[in-house]
Formats: C-alpha cells, structure tokens, sequence
C-alpha cells in the first residue's frame, strides 16, 4: 500500500495552508486580523505520515533557572567555539554569537563554513569598562569593542568521532567588524560615501540561493546613535540611552549603519545592501520565485514597527527591485517606491533618502506597527512564511505570537496576503517571546525564546525561567503543540538555530550568559567552563536520536544499524 507523505497529502489538497491548524492562548494580539484557526479537515491531517511527538517518545524538559544549557532526553551537545578563542593566527572569535549558518564545502555537508553573527558586547567582559559615571572609556577600549562584534568565518569540519571541529587558520577563517570596510551596493553615495567602516549589532540573518549569507545589522543606534531628521543638515545626532560611545573616538555617519549585509564566504566579499532599506533589521529571509526573481522579507525589531518584502525585478538581484511595507489589517503589501507614492515625494528627496528613514516612510504610507517583528522563516513543506513578534510591552502584550503570512500567489509576488495567528505565547502554550525560528526538514518548527534579561524569572515571566528552545509540529495530529527541548544557562539567550544539510546536527548560539553580573566577582554564570570563570558565548552542536527521530522521521524509516 502507498504510504502517503506529508507532501503527498498537501498536493492533494491543492493547498498547504488550509489544513494548518492554529493555536492561541487568547485574543489575537493583532487588530483586525484572524485570531488563530481552528482545526480543519482534521481526519486528512491524522492520516499524514509525521514524525509526530509521540511517534518520536519526545520527553520535553521542564522550564529551569540553572546556570546550565539543558537538553531534553536524546539529545547531547558539544562547544565549538567560544569567545575568544582563536581563528587563525590573526583573529579571534567574537562575542555575543547569535545568527548562525552553515554554507557545505563537500558533497556530504560533513565540512564547511559556518557564518556567526557578533550581535553586540558587555563592556565590562569585552574592555573592561565599567559604567559607574566617572570613568571615561579610552579608544583602546572602544577598539576591542570594536573588534568584538559583527561577524565570523569558521571552517568547521567533522573528525573521525563525528565531533564539529573548528579548522584553524583554514584561509576561509576571518573577522568582519566594526573596523571593516565595506562598500554600498548602491549607485549613490550614502551620507557622503560610498562604502561603510564596519558591521555591527547584526542579529540574525539569512542564506541566499547562490550560498553567500545576510547577515542583518538591528540596533545600531546604540553605537554611533541616530541622526535627528527635524535638522535640515542632518549633524545633530538623538541621544540614544544605552549608548556605547563610540562616536567620542570614531565619528562615523549613523547612516552607514542598519542595512542588510551580504557576505560572500569563499570570496570574502561584503556589500551593503540599500534596496533592503534601513532599520533594525532582525533577519532577512529569500526566497527564490520560479522566474528567478527574488522576495526578500524583513522585520524591524522595536516596538511598533513594521514588516517588509522586496520584490526584485531582476532574477537574482538585491539591488533592483521594489520596497514594500505590510499592511496586516488590510493584507496589502505597499510600495515604498517615490515614484508610485505622491506622499513620499513631499516628504522625501530621493528614493536613497526614503530608503535611509525607512521608519518614516513606512510609517507615511500606513504599514502596520507590529509587535517587533523577529525572525522570519519559511516553512518548506507549505511555503507559507512565519514571523514571530517578540513582545509589545507598552502596549501589554508581554507573551507574544508567530504570525503566518499566507501569500496569494505561491511565487509569492503578488502584493496581497492573509495574516493568521500560528500560536501566541502565553501559559496555555508554554512559552513567552519568540524570536529565532529554524524549520527542520520534517517542517517542524524550532523557536527560541528572549525574554530579556531584566525580566527574565520576574514576573509576569516568572513562570518561563530561563530563555529556552522549543519545537512545534505545524502539521499533522500534534500540530501546534510546543514542546520545550533546551534551557539556557542564566541570563543567557539561545540564538541562530540551523541545521545541518543533513538534519543531524542542529548549530545552536549561547548569547549573554551572566550578562547581569554586577562585577567580574560577582558573576551570575560561569558557563560553559564552570568553576569560577568568566562566563563566555559560545556555539554549540546539539545531536542525538531524537534530533535524528524529530527531523528525518519515524524510528522505521530511519537507516538500520
Ligand atoms: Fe537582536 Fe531582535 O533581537
Ligand atoms: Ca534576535
Ligand atoms: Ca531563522
Ligand atoms: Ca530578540
């Protein structure tokens, strides 16, 4: 007898969205919008053949406030790298890793470079400046700052055991920082120049279909801050709170900063990506349309702000193409083009201009202000593309949601679509804030959890402890059932999910652990290396039968032996 597989049933259908189902734990938290759907044409759906949760004896761990990285039975990790250590003979890695992905140099996907987002530093571990307000930070500590953020290029490669090994001084190996110098993929000069000095604040990020990666650059406001719009000029600069200082030392344009990042690793090529405009971009997520061309979505990670897609108008190019801000309420993707929008002509000079205060043109145009838009993932069975908003808290929505973008047309080109709450956070569901998402070849979706740091094991996040990771089925008997599969150590957030080519390794950062020691002798974690240390980010490689079982499918079919 045939054995249908999940595709199988969803071509038969004609439509993978409609048999999703929906969970919330509540009121939509977007007005206007469908709040979750219910369970449709369930006996199809039972029928799918899913590694579903039982199938696979998952155990989920209970929520924990250890200073340990915690994995639910079957599973097992190893540290690749940590902060600090070294690359090559020249560089070390950076801090705060977060965004992660791996580009295969062989056929087996056995070797290969893995990218690694630096996203910011503490001072105090990194420079050893401490805020206290009357010491003053010397260049010397905003140039190891610098250094420690942006981005890495690590070789890593598999021994003879089948442990992730760090290749050092592989001629891939390289830093990219807030020294690098990288040019504009843009015809005009952008605040007076044509390249940038350095990447930073890069959050997460995203692989193109030609392998180089995005890597997406979210609050740079904090290191040089912001320019203040209202001054025809543009010299006077918003005072920004959690301000770095940098630009005491370095008075580089707030401009230059904010974009999406394009690396190539074998090459070592970087570019800045105007077309993608400019904001605290989280993520930057591609897909490939049939004719080539290329849908780029977006998010820009502060509270109330907006959803993006860029359509190119070329196949394969990020530079030329169309803008376009989501309208949830209506469904409606807007064009941010000056030339189609009569309101940006008043307001703006040039398309390069609209594009360098995207907030403001987004906002002109009406896009919807989301619950800070996070990560951005496609689910490779349905195509449909989920976003998860983090949190809203000025406006009390404190647990957050995964939104799912249904779009017209599957090339997803077409400038309307239908918004649908995936599932809400909340105690019903088990977990708060979502951020990171990576979808395994199963099309289960993996989530991880920011509750920041200051709020973490605080109410009304008490329950949650610490950060965490959590894996739910989007389709089949146990659709929308979150299972929480790693616990973070304290104060620490897991970040950049992503598989392996072949499903069995599952690359995981450890951002921020002991972020809130008040001093280097009252540290709050002392992971990974335990003991006193100083507690220090690090990638890790998680595997195991039931990373195996969850992502290549039920105990029957996997290879005997
Ligand atoms: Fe850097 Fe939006 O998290
Ligand atoms: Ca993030
Ligand atoms: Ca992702
Ligand atoms: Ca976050």
């Amino acid at each position: 007898m045939k054995k249908y597989n999940r595709r199988d049933i969803l071509q038969f259908l004609g439509r993978a969205g409609i048999v999703t189902v929906g969970v919330t734990s509540g009121a939509s938290m977007l007005s206007g919008c469908k709040g979750g759907e219910k369970v449709v044409a369930k006996d199809i759906v039972d029928k799918v053949v899913n590694p579903s949760l039982d199938d696979v004896f998952i155990k989920g761990i209970e929520y924990s406030s250890e200073d340990k990285l915690i994995l639910a039975e079957g599973l097992d990790f190893d540290i690749i790298i940590q902060w600090g250590e070294a690359i090559s003979d020249k560089d070390t890695f950076g801090f705060n890793n977060d965004y992660l992905a791996f580009i295969p140099l062989d056929e087996k996907g056995d070797d290969g470079l893995l990218w690694v987002n630096h996203e910011y530093m503490s001072p105090m571990f990194v420079s050893g400046f401490i805020h206290d307000g009357s010491t003053k930070k010397t260049k010397e500590q905003v140039e190891k700052e610098q250094y420690s953020v942006g981005g890495s290029v690590v070789r890593i490669k598999k021994d003879s055991a089948g442990k992730w090994r760090v290749v050092l001084n592989d001629p891939h190996n390289r830093r990219y920082h807030g020294q690098t110098k990288i040019p504009f993929a843009w015809d005009e000069p952008i605040a007076g120049a044509n390249h940038a000095i350095g990447t930073f604040a890069n959050c997460s990020g995203g692989v193109t279909p030609w392998g180089t990666i995005l890597t997406a650059e979210e609050n740079y406001q904090y290191y040089y801050g912001e320019t203040d719009y209202n001054d025809p000029e543009w010299k006077t600069r918003r005072p920004e709170t959690l301000a770095y200082g940098w630009e005491k030392f370095f008075d580089y344009p707030p401009e230059h900063y904010g974009w999406i990042v394009e690396v190539d690793l074998k090459t070592g090529h970087a570019r800045k990506l105007v077309a993608l405009g400019r904001c605290a971009h989280e993520c930057a997520t591609i897909f490939e349309a049939p004719d080539g061309r290329l849908v780029v979505y977006t998010g820009d990670d502060d509270n109330d702000q907006c959803l993006y897609k860029f359509i190119s108008s070329k196949p394969g190019s990020l530079t030329e193409g169309t803008l376009y801000v989501a309208n949830i309420e209506t469904g409606k993707w807007i064009s941010l083009d000056i030339e189609e929008q009569p309101i940006l002509k008043e307001n703006f000079k040039s398309q390069t201009e609209v594009l360098i205060r995207l907030r403001e043109a987004a906002d002109l145009v009406g896009g919807s202000k989301l619950a800070r838009p996070e990560d951005i993932d496609i689910d490779p069975i349905s195509k449909d593309v989920f976003v998860s908003l983090t949190n809203n808290v000025p406006k009390e929505n404190y647990y957050g949601e995964i939104l799912k973008i249904v779009e017209k047309s599957p090339d997803k080109t077409s400038l309307e679509f239908e918004a649908i709450t995936f599932l809400a956070g909340g105690e019903e569901t088990g977990f708060a804030c979502p951020d990171n998402m990576a979808f395994d070849q199963q099309g289960n979706l993996w989530f991880t959890s920011d509750i920041s740091g200051s709020k973490m094991n605080k109410d009304p996040y008490s329950l949650y402890k610490n950060n965490g990771l959590f894996v739910v089925p989007v389709f089949g008997r146990d659709a929308g059932l979150v299972v929480q599969v790693a616990s973070a150590p304290v104060d620490a957030e897991l970040t950049g999910p992503y598989f392996s080519p072949d499903g069995k390794t599952l690359f995981l950062s450890v951002q921020h652990p002991g972020e809130r020691s008040p001093n280097l002798e009252q540290l709050t974690s002392n992971w990974p290396n335990g003991g006193d240390e100083l507690p220090k980010p690090a990638v890790v490689a998680i595997s195991g039968r039931l990373l195996e079982r969850l992502t290549l499918g039920r105990e029957e079919d996997l290879p005997q032996g």
